[in-house]
C-alpha cells in the first residue's frame, strides 16, 4: 500500500501534522509549493492577502508522480474558514488523479469543519477519514491521540478499499 501526505508547504503546524501522520502510515510526504515564493514578512502577508481576497494561487507541480499512490492524504491550515489558496489550486489541478483520498486541516477553533468540507467539494469525493487538529488540542496533548486513530482509520479503510 502505498501513501502520500501532502500539505502547504508554508504551514508549520500543518506540516507537523503531515509529518507524523505519514511517520505512522510510513508514507512519503510532498508538499504544495505556493509558486510566488516570498519569505518572511512579505511571503505571510501575501499569503494572508490571497486568502483573504480569495486570489487564486498558482502551485508549483508536484514532485511524486500521484498515480503511483493508492491514497493521497490533503492537509491544510484553515484560513478565514477556508482551505488555503495553495491547496485549493492543488486539488483542482490535480482532482482526477486524487482518486483515495484522507483530509485533515488544522486550525485556532471550529472552522477547520469548514475547510474541510470545502476540500471533499473540490476532491468531488468522500475521504477515507477527516480530521480537525485545533491549537487547544496540540497544547493538551489530544492531537497526538486523535493523529494515532486518524492514521489507524486511513490504514484500515485503505487496504479494505484496495481489496474491493
Ligand atoms: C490569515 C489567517 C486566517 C486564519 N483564519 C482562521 C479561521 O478562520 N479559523 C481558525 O480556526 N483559524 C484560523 N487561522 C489560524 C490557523 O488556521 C491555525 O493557526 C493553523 O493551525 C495554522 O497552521 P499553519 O501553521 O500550518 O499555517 C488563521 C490564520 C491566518 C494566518
Amino acid at each position: 500500500m502505498k501513501i502520500l501526505v501532502t500539505c502547504h508547504a508554508r504551514a508549520p503546524i500543518t506540516r507537523a501534522v503531515a509529518d507524523e501522520v505519514a511517520s505512522a502510515l510510513h508514507a512519503d510526504v510532498d508538499l504544495i509549493i505556493p509558486r510566488q515564493t516570498s519569505n518572511g514578512v512579505v511571503g505571510w502577508l501575501r499569503s494572508a492577502y490571497d486568502t483573504t481576497f480569495d486570489r487564486p494561487t498558482d502551485v508549483v507541480a508536484p514532485a511524486r508522480d500521484l498515480d503511483a499512490y493508492d491514497v493521497i492524504v490533503i492537509g491544510s491550515p484553515a484560513l478565514r474558514g477556508a482551505v488555503a489558496g495553495p491547496v485549493r489550486t492543488y486539488i483542482e489541478r490535480q482532482r482526477v488523479r486524487l482518486r483515495t483520498i484522507a483530509l485533515f486541516t488544522t486550525c485556532d477553533d471550529c472552522t477547520g469543519e469548514r475547510a474541510v468540507e470545502q476540500m471533499m467539494v473540490l476532491c468531488k469525493r468522500a475521504p477515507l477519514a477527516q480530521l480537525v487538529v485545533r491549537q487547544s488540542d496540540l497544547k493538551s496533548g489530544q492531537a497526538k491521540t486523535d493523529i494515532a486513530k486518524f492514521a489507524q482509520r486511513i490504514a484500515s479503510r485503505a487496504s479494505r478499499h484496495v481489496a474491493a
